[in-house]
């Protein structure tokens, strides 16, 4: 069995995959879309990272290609509905990302809130030579507020015990609300997308991007939350219309924002750097060495578990 890696990453995670298989890794660097497109046609299976796009082309030119195996949670780098029609399996890696994106997104609301990394600048600006009055800097406290949730899937639900637990309020939109005993149990009240973006103190999105999701958050969302409300996304870029996204900051429309992904990429539209009530990370939402290596081994699961059938494997079944 031949697999090949589009990804450059420490190889402890994948120690019992290289045991059994002839495993393609690039050498100090990801393979581009080019190099893999010329060597996919004698691999059985891909492991791409979730930047790495596997579109129609790349699966025409794979007739060997059994599995596309993911390392991330979302799967929009791929044209699933194309490779489940091929007959080529779609796996991800669910489990080893809830806990780090959930506390980033509770990292970034505090920040947000608490205007932590802004007053970071203004301090190494001034080098810490400043007087600061008792009546500046004010944040606004997340404990007693109402956190409104996009997405209620495991990350959504991990971030609502972080905010239970600070003394918040959550609520929650998704595609379906959950059953009654989940709710009590996580102590969540269901709303339509409308009473989430009006009565939220802060709202996080969780949710997976598709062609239903694209710019949910657009200018009609923002004017209709509160002009105090804090977003944070730590999902997938293009859920939020970043245009209107600048305008809503810079007109008072929201207070804040926290921002680990972008509609264009890696690639922040450059009027947020303008912007002191945006804190920016360049998609850092699994970046701990604990994510990475249990990712790694959660790809490797998914492969062996593939192949020989021997355990349980994440498989993805609909696009
Ligand atoms: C990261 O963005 C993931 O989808 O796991």
């Amino acid at each position: 069995m031949k697999i090949l890696m589009t990804y450059e990453m420490f190889r402890e995670g994948y120690a019992e995959l290289e045991k059994m298989y002839d495993v393609t890794f690039p050498d100090g660097r990801d393979f581009t879309y080019d190099e893999v497109y010329d060597m996919i046609s004698s691999f059985d299976v891909l492991c791409p990272m979730f930047n790495f796009p596997v579109d129609k082309n790349l699966i025409d030119n794979a007739p060997g290609l059994r599995l596309i195996a993911n390392y991330a949670v979302g799967y929009n780098n791929i044209d699933v509905a194309y490779a489940l029609q091929k007959g080529i399996s779609v796996a991800n890696t669910p489990d080893p990302v809830i806990a780090p994106t959930a506390n980033l997104a509770l990292g970034l609301m505090i920040d947000a809130a608490r205007r932590i990394t802004e007053c970071d600048r203004m301090l190494r600006k001034h080098k810490g030579n400043m007087k600061v009055g008792v009546l500046e800097n004010l944040g606004t406290q997340i404990t007693g507020k109402t956190l409104g949730i996009f997405g209620m899937g495991r990350i959504g639900k991990a971030l609502s015990k972080r905010a239970r637990a600070c003394g918040m309020e959550v609520i929650y939109h998704n595609r379906r609300q959950m059953h009654v005993e989940e709710e009590t149990k996580l102590n969540v009240m269901y709303v339509t997308f409308d009473e989430l973006l009006k009565q939220s103190d802060f709202i996080s999105i969780n949710a997976p991007y598709t062609p239903e999701t694209h710019h949910v958050f657009d200018e009609k969302a923002f004017s209709a939350m509160k002009s105090h409300a804090i977003l944070i996304n730590t999902s997938r870029g293009p859920l939020v219309d970043e245009h209107a996204l600048v305008y809503a900051l810079k007109n008072n429309i929201i207070r804040a924002a926290g921002l680990d992904v972008f509609e264009f990429g890696d690639h922040p539209l450059p009027e947020l750097f303008e912007l002191d009530n945006v804190v920016l990370t360049p998609h850092i939402g699994t970046q701990t060495y604990t994510a990475r290596y249990e990712m790694a081994k959660a790809v490797c699961n998914n492969v062996i578990g593939f192949l020989e059938k021997d355990r349980n494997i994440s498989l993805v079944t609909h696009p």
